[in-house]
């Protein structure tokens, strides 16, 4: 646990980076004035100091070398609502660790905080364990931007004792990130516990996470321990956190906060360490304003948010999703390995989806079974569904394109009919041949397969149409 001095004077805003950093597991000592803050750091050591410029007995900076000074000086981070060119040079040129604006996310400040006990764990020579940006997260598999992120934000987080927050998208990996925010934390060698707030019945929510005491209800024939104390020592895990009933949200933000509870019949409360970790994928400030979801539980449980993006905004980690979950099938089934046809990964790219990577793997599981003994995926071995799927759209732009055509000619003269005709077919066939070479990539033999036309006739009507060969 590292302690934190906070020197400001706006009492709200200190409440907020307070919230914060208790959060995060540390000890945080408020201070409303200059001078008692340097009486603070005058009687102990603090790990980081964030000091406001604008204090009400003097101005931050000035004061800034005095703290330095100190044989053990924390780290301080300067905090401002008027950032100056001039302020932020004579901060640094102080040895502060930052100078930055008073607006910021909680994840920014946590992972801020993060770093700087990092750094001055190195500083010390406490070189205990491995560093954690460079855990290894194979099971996450992804090198997009945005996973890449993701996974550096797990790598942060999990050695802190922060309750995280999930969000994303159904299918996404909101799970597989919790448990691999346990496997890489100190709490590893205990229980990762997941509670399924969907499958919990209304009547006995309470006895499923509280536990409860012989014969307290019709059935309790032997008393059990909840969901809560199974995760002692370890990690629990609230995943659509969401569907908690009101009711019950109360009592579990009591948990959160005082990490004891009575389980059901008992007369005295018992108490569970655990590592909170929650997921969604429902909008719950949103649930807030609707009066389904209790404000005061999401301030405490969305202290460290990591967003894993959807599948169609990450393209690259489509492919190598498809190469890894191919493989470990292709193992699981003892089936030959598969090649990719070109146009397999491109119809995989054309769609959009919607139930992110386990709609993925199940598409994978189906074509590798449509695939029988043949040596390579092709966009035929896909579940119809999404061939569908993916012929309706490309129709789709031929006929928005034919709507746009259609009403340029609707604002000039009459044609006769057969001009008419043939200059919606020769649209038609454009756009179609575009969007063909496109699905093929490029590749004649894959677009004489899926056109139906033949060699000869694709290149007369590439050639008729001037369509690029290549994309
Ligand atoms: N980046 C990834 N690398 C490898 N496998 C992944 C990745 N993301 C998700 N998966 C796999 O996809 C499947 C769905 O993931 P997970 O259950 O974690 O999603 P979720 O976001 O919790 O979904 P839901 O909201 O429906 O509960 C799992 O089999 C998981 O292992
Ligand atoms: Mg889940």
């Amino acid at each position: 646990m590292a302690a934190i001095l906070i020197v400001e004077d706006d009492e709200k805003y200190c409440d907020s980076l307070s919230g914060i950093v208790r959060g995060m597991g540390h000890e945080v000592v408020c201070a409303d004035s200059l001078t008692r803050g340097l009486r603070a750091l005058s009687s102990r050591t603090f790990d980081i100091l964030f000091l406001e410029v604008q204090m009400p007995d003097g101005n931050g900076l000035d004061v800034l070398s005095e703290i330095l000074a100190h044989p053990f000086p924390p780290e301080v981070i300067i905090i401002t609502d008027f950032r100056t060119p001039e302020d932020a040079k004579v901060a640094i040129e102080k040895g502060a660790w930052c100078y930055m604006k008073k607006e910021f996310s909680k994840n920014e400040i946590t992972l801020l905080i993060i770093n700087i006990l990092e750094y001055r764990k190195k500083k010390t020579g406490d070189h205990a364990g491995t560093p954690v940006a460079h855990a290894n997260f194979e099971g996450i598999v992804g090198s997009s931007p945005s996973i890449k992120f993701c996974k550096y934000l797990v790598a942060s987080v999990a050695k802190t004792d922060s309750n995280v927050f999930i969000t994303g998208e159904t299918g996404t990996g909101k799970e597989l990130i919790a448990s691999a925010i346990h496997a890489h934390s100190q709490r590893a060698q205990n229980n990762f516990v997941t509670v399924d707030c969907t499958a919990l019945p209304a009547e006995l929510v309470e006895s499923i996470l509280f536990g409860y005491e012989k014969g307290s209800f019709t059935g309790a024939e032997k008393s059990r321990d909840g969901l809560i104390k199974q995760a002692h020592g370890g990690t629990l895990f609230l995943d659509e956190v969401g569907e908690l009933p009101l009711g019950v949200q109360s009592s579990f933000l009591r948990v959160i906060q005082e990490h004891s509870f009575r389980p059901v019949g008992y007369q005295k409360e018992i108490q569970s360490d655990f590592r909170l970790i929650v997921a969604s994928n429902r909008d719950l400030e949103d649930m807030v304003r609707q009066g389904q979801f209790r404000d005061d539980l999401l301030f405490r449980i969305r202290s460290f948010t990591i967003e894993v993006p959807p599948l169609r905004k990450r393209s690259r980690d489509i492919r190598e999703l498809a190469e890894y979950y191919t493989f470990k099938l292709c193992r699981q089934y003892g089936i030959e390995q598969k090649t990719f046809a070109p146009e397999f990964f491109h119809a995989l790219d054309a769609y959009t989806w919607p139930g992110n990577v386990r709609e993925l793997i199940h598409a994978l599981e189906n074509a590798l079974i449509a695939a029988q003994q043949e040596p390579a995926l092709f966009a035929k071995h896909l579940p119809t569904y999404i061939r569908i799927w993916l012929t309706r759209t490309s129709l789709g732009a031929v006929e928005s394109a034919d709507k746009a055509a259609a009403a340029l000619e609707a604002s000039g003269p009459l044609l006769k009919l057969k001009d008419v005709r043939s200059r919606a077919l020769a649209h038609t066939e454009e756009k179609y041949l575009t969007n063909l070479m496109r699905v093929a990539n490029s590749d004649i033999a894959a677009a004489c397969r899926i056109s139906g036309l033949s060699r000869t006739r694709l290149y007369v009507l590439l050639k008729k149409y001037r369509i690029a060969t290549h994309f």
